[in-house]
């Protein structure tokens, strides 16, 4: 009998449950309540797991379990270390703008050392909700809208937050969240009811999911929402059906915070004893801070609701996973971690300049000459550097962050730069309108930082109105009616529909919560010192009426065609989005070339040689990343009209050239077919390679597929 199945043997039933517990600290508030007597809980054994703790605590606690309690299991110590611990990190939105698998992997490593170092050793991240709706507050947590991105995604944070190997000091386990659907709440409106077909279900949301098993997540979080009237923490065909038995998952499936208790709200539970049985009958191990394991499930198993072997089953899934972090050997280990060499800020930095994205230059008022004499940095998030730390920053400290003002104070040291608000971020109160108008006028280049507060997003965060909050507009149009050149920052969560900015400021800069390093990254691109190379993961809307827009959609019967009213389209404003899926300018200009594919007739099992030349046209370096779409025309099932199959980069001398390969296998042409099982057809499809989703910018080719 090993160490696992001797516990199991030598615990009481109190204990048994204490291990699916997970009760809350209050180092940070991320859900109703927190956990009263938790030491007391700890040393009883009713409590074998935590989170929100971190630093000094953890290790009390970590005592308190491993030397006080009866049978001294350690705690799973739980945080959301989302984009960042100490060090914060582009919010997740802002660093799919990278496209880069690696950097994706390495911030998430990052993280991982420190919260490791502070005790902790289970994230609740990475969220791989696939998200087309901006209302959602928290499409700001994830990789967007496209499945193949966050797939990519999802693999390169497991990779990176668990490391090697779970017992790694450096590493932490990785919960990927939230399964499934949660990004298409109805309306965008947080926690709604979600009704999605099953074939976007495994097209879309899905995928993602699969991918963080298969590079080996430890754990799993389901979401909040009902799918089509069965909640996801009560999901049998899922949790059970699709993840333990397709996906073959064996790690631990952890509730979120409060789920089980709220069966009840869903209209499925009557009472606290059949939401745990239910929860427990889905496979949900953890119950987060809802205390509906430790009040439900002794009467769930006196009355017959459920086995104690399903009970025993995820009892072990929590020890299997301590001991696979090495908790049994040594549970203070990572809290023990001596800080290496602080190359983290840089990685902050270098991550959050290349996660810029520039949405608009109208004309070439960027970058700014290193002579400029005379700056404004205008508007309520000038010198909001607390705010740049965006809706995950538990430890995240304000005063580490590097506001915009400052960031351009330290890039610009011989530049005059005149600074003030002018409004507030929401309020209505425009006092400070002359003031800010006057310090304009006399300015060689306004730098207007407009935006959202952190809070406006992340959960809890829906919006229904896509605008700038508060009397921001009265601000930017009071600048742009001055008639000096006006460079826009956007601080948000998501994209946010202001198409009249778009059409009156010199440029516009998507800048998301850029993290601890916002203001240098800023002017670092600003400045010219770094380019322009962000690329939106999203597509931005016009109106907050187009949504959800996403550039996968399925083709109509009727396109849309301007001017004709019986077509796809509206009256009062474009089909079109604001911006294409992959949109991002920066300061030289690249152009695509010469597409060939190789073979063009293929079969199953084989693979095709896509290749583009790529030439700087600038007199500066450049990089640029191409797409690679597919479109199957013609199908047993109307495919989308563009699927994703690939991103490259490429860095370019000022007038250089070069080309980009990709070997495209047949197999992934495959779609979820009629009985959601894949399915090659044969026949023609068309291949695509562009700087964005925006169709006039492709070079296309085609291929026949045999069987
Ligand atoms: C609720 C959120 O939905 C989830 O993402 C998070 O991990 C938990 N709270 C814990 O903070």
């Amino acid at each position: 009998m090993g160490r696992i199945d001797r516990l199991l043997a030598a615990m009481t039933l109190a204990e048994k449950i204490g291990q699916l517990n997970m009760a809350a600290g209050s180092g940070a508030v991320t859900g109703p309540g927190a956990w009263h007597e938790l030491q007391e809980g700890i040393r009883s054994g009713r409590v074998g797991n935590v989170l929100n703790v971190w630093g000094v605590e953890v290790e009390a606690l970590q005592r308190l379990a491993v030397e006080h309690s009866r049978l001294g299991i350690p705690l799973l110590v739980g945080l959301d270390v989302v984009h960042g611990h100490r060090t914060i990190f582009p919010v997740p939105l802002a660093e799919a703008c990278l496209f880069d698998p690696d950097t994706w992997a390495s911030t998430a490593r990052a993280a991982a050392a420190e919260a490791a170092a502070d005790g902790v050793n289970l994230t609740f991240a990475p969220m791989v909700d696939v998200a087309r709706d901006p209302r959602w507050g928290r499409i700001v947590e994830g990789p967007g809208e496209d499945p193949w991105v966050a797939a990519e995604f999802a693999a390169a944070k497991t990779r990176g937050f668990q490391g090697a190997t779970l017992r790694g000091t450096a590493g932490i386990a990785v919960t990927a969240k939230h399964l499934c659907g949660y990004g298409a709440v109805t309306a965008g409106r947080e926690y709604a009811s979600v009704d999605l077909s099953e074939r976007t279900l495994h097209e879309v949301h899905l995928p993602p999911f699969a991918a963080a098993i298969a590079a080996g997540a430890a754990a799993i979080m389901p979401a909040f929402i009902d799918l089509a009237g069965v909640p996801m923490t009560a999901n049998v065909p899922l949790l059970r059906g699709w993840l333990r038995g397709r996906r073959g998952f064996d790690g631990v499936v952890i509730s979120d915070y409060n789920a089980i208790a709220e069966l009840r709200n869903h209209g499925v539970a009557a009472d606290i004893v059949a939401a745990a049985t239910l929860a427990l009958q889905a496979g949900i191990d953890i119950d987060m801070a809802s205390e509906a394991y430790a009040q439900g499930l002794p009467q769930a198993l006196q009355r017959g609701l459920i086995t104690p072997s399903l009970l025993d089953e995820s009892v072990l899934r929590v020890l299997c996973l301590k001991e696979r972090l090495g908790l049994f050997d040594d549970p203070y280990r990572r809290g023990a971690v001596a800080k290496g060499p602080d190359t983290t800020r840089r990685l902050a930095r270098e991550v959050a300049r290349r996660a810029i994205v520039l949405l608009s230059h109208r004309s070439p008022v960027l970058p700014l000459s290193p002579h400029i004499g005379r700056l404004a940095v205008v508007g309520p998030m000038a010198s909001a550097g607390g705010e740049m730390l965006g809706p995950w920053s538990a430890a995240g400290r304000r005063e580490d962050s590097v506001s915009i003002l400052e960031g351009l104070k330290t890039a610009l040291p011989r530049c005059r730069i005149d600074s003030v608000p002018g409004v507030p971020i929401r309020e209505e109160d425009l006092r400070g309108l002359p003031d800010a108008i006057e310090r304009c006028r006399a300015a060689e280049r306004v730098i207007l930082c407009l935006g959202e507060d952190a809070s406006m997003s992340g959960e809890g965060g829906s919006r229904a109105d896509l605008g700038l909050p508060g009397c921001q507009r009265v601000l930017a149009e009071a600048m742009l009616d001055i008639g000096r050149p006006v460079i826009v920052l956007l601080t948000s969560g998501r994209p946010l529909a202001v198409p009249w900015l778009f059409e009156r400021a010199d440029a516009v800069l998507a800048t998301w919560f850029l993290g601890s390093e916002a203001g240098n990254a800023i002017a670092d691109v600003l400045t010219g010192k770094f380019d322009a190379t962000g690329k939106l993961p999203v597509t931005w809307p016009r109106h907050g009426g187009q949504v959800p827009i996403f550039y996968g959609e399925r083709p109509t019967g009727r396109p849309a065609k301007p001017g004709e009213r019986l077509s796809s389209s509206y009256l009062d404003v474009p089909a079109t989005p604001q911006f294409h899926f992959g949109h991002g300018l920066c300061y030289g200009a690249c152009t695509l070339h010469n597409l060939r594919c190789a073979p063009e007739q293929v079969r199953a099992g084989e693979s095709v040689e896509v290749s583009v030349a790529v030439r700087n046209e600038s007199t500066r370096a450049a990089e640029a990343a191409l797409f690679l779409f597919v479109r199957d025309p013609v199908a047993s099932i109307a495919r989308p009209v563009l699927e994703l199959k690939g991103v490259r980069r490429i860095a370019l001398a000022a007038g250089e050239s070069g080309d980009l390969t990709w070997r495209l296998p047949v197999a992934a042409l495959a779609f979820v077919g009629a009985d959601l099982e894949p399915v090659l057809e044969p026949g023609r499809f068309e291949i695509h390679v562009g700087q964005s989703a925006d169709p006039r910018g492709f070079l296309s080719c085609d291929i026949e597929v045999s069987s």
